[in-house]
């Protein structure tokens, strides 16, 4: 029996892992969030846990269960976390480490390394400008690293905290060398899931725009038509999740994986809605900052890396991600 412990359940990629998880043989799952689960996900899952990830007292609480999988997905995300940046530096930075240490110590005490998945993101990449963006293209897991956000900071950040905790943690005592904790991330590009609306994201103006077209309702988009990043249909962000900590730990190479499906312009994807959800009007109306932030994320990403390590490839590109998951999915949820 293994125990997994899954925190920001409540939030958008916890809704889908928890129905995966709970298809799982031999998996006691306990949650973490804010906010009580609601009754469908409550009934997932053993024990759900209310309160934040950042008080110790929680984390102590939670420390006295054996977990051998951390799934961490409680974090501000970009556009939350510069309304409150020093809070999104308490919660994404200070919670993480918390939680790092927590797994150290039970991997020490169970003899066993606790795998700590971690949601990295496409917002770890910093564009100097929109040349710069073009120029570069899909890019690598090394290179333009100066992130403009507090969020981006935080998980950039915190990728290179959860591979120090992992490989060098105690380097000066005799805890050298202890595999206690195995630290791997993923970079998610924008997450798009028919079944929840994201709250507090940048890259949320195409599941809004979908969402709200599948409603009827026009949609004005927060940046510019030519706004270009990469997304993912969220049953491809739960696998890739899964499928990276199921990999053999001999098989990686690296403790932080870029992963993508597509990279549409927000136009293209007003274009697919349109077509979708007919008589409904997309229009533009760019915020300055949520823009800016846009324009700093990098176009694409290359995923060599988790394709060759770990067999990453998504199932859905965008034609089958619109044609055979959300379009069908969202118009069952809004009864259409
Ligand atoms: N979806 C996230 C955000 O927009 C990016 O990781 O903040």
């Amino acid at each position: 029996m293994q125990t997994v412990l899954v925190t920001g359940a409540n939030g958008e990629i916890g809704h889908s892992l928890l129905h995966a998880l709970a298809a799982r043989e031999g998996c006691r799952v306990i949650t973490l969030d804010l906010a009580p689960l609601g009754d469908e996900l409550r009934s997932l899952v053993h024990d759900a846990r209310v309160g934040d990830v950042s008080d110790p007292a929680v984390v102590a609480e939670l420390e006295k269960n054996d977990f051998t999988e951390i799934y961490h997905l409680a974090a501000l995300l970009s556009t939350s976390s510069e309304k409150n940046p020093e809070r999104a530096h308490h919660v994404n930075v200070n919670g993480t480490m918390g939680l790092l240490l927590m797994a150290r110590r039970i991997g020490v005490r169970t003899g066993t390394a606790v795998k700590f998945l971690f949601p990295s993101t496409i917002a770890v990449f910093g564009m100097g400008s929109l040349d710069e963006k073009n120029r570069a293209g899909a890019v690598t897991e090394f290179s333009h690293l100066q992130p403009t956000t507090m969020y981006g900071i935080n998980k950039v950040y915190c990728e290179q905290l959860g591979s120090y905790m992992s490989d060098r943690f105690g380097q000066l005592t005799n805890e050298a060398g202890v595999k206690a904790l195995d630290f791997r991330a993923l970079r998610f590009p924008g997450l798009i899931s028919a079944t929840t609306v994201p709250t507090g994201g940048t890259s949320d103006y195409a599941p809004e725009m979908i969402h709200a077209a599948a409603q009827g309702k026009d949609y004005a988009c927060f940046v510019r038509p030519d706004a270009r990043i990469p997304f993912m249909a969220m049953p491809d962000g739960v696998k890739a999740l899964l499928d990276l900590a199921a990999a053999p730990a001999e098989k990686l190479t690296q403790r932080v994986y870029n992963i993508r499906a597509f990279s549409p312009s927000a136009e293209e994807i007003a274009t697919v809605v349109a077509k979708a959800f007919p008589g409904v009007s997309i229009t533009y109306a760019p915020h300055p900052v949520r823009q800016a932030i846009i324009d700093s994320w990098c176009a694409d990403v290359d995923d060599a890396a988790a394709r060759r390590d770990w067999g990453w490839t998504p199932d859905y590109d965008m034609q089958r991600a619109f044609d055979e998951y959300l379009i069908p999915t969202i118009a069952r949820v809004y009864g259409g």
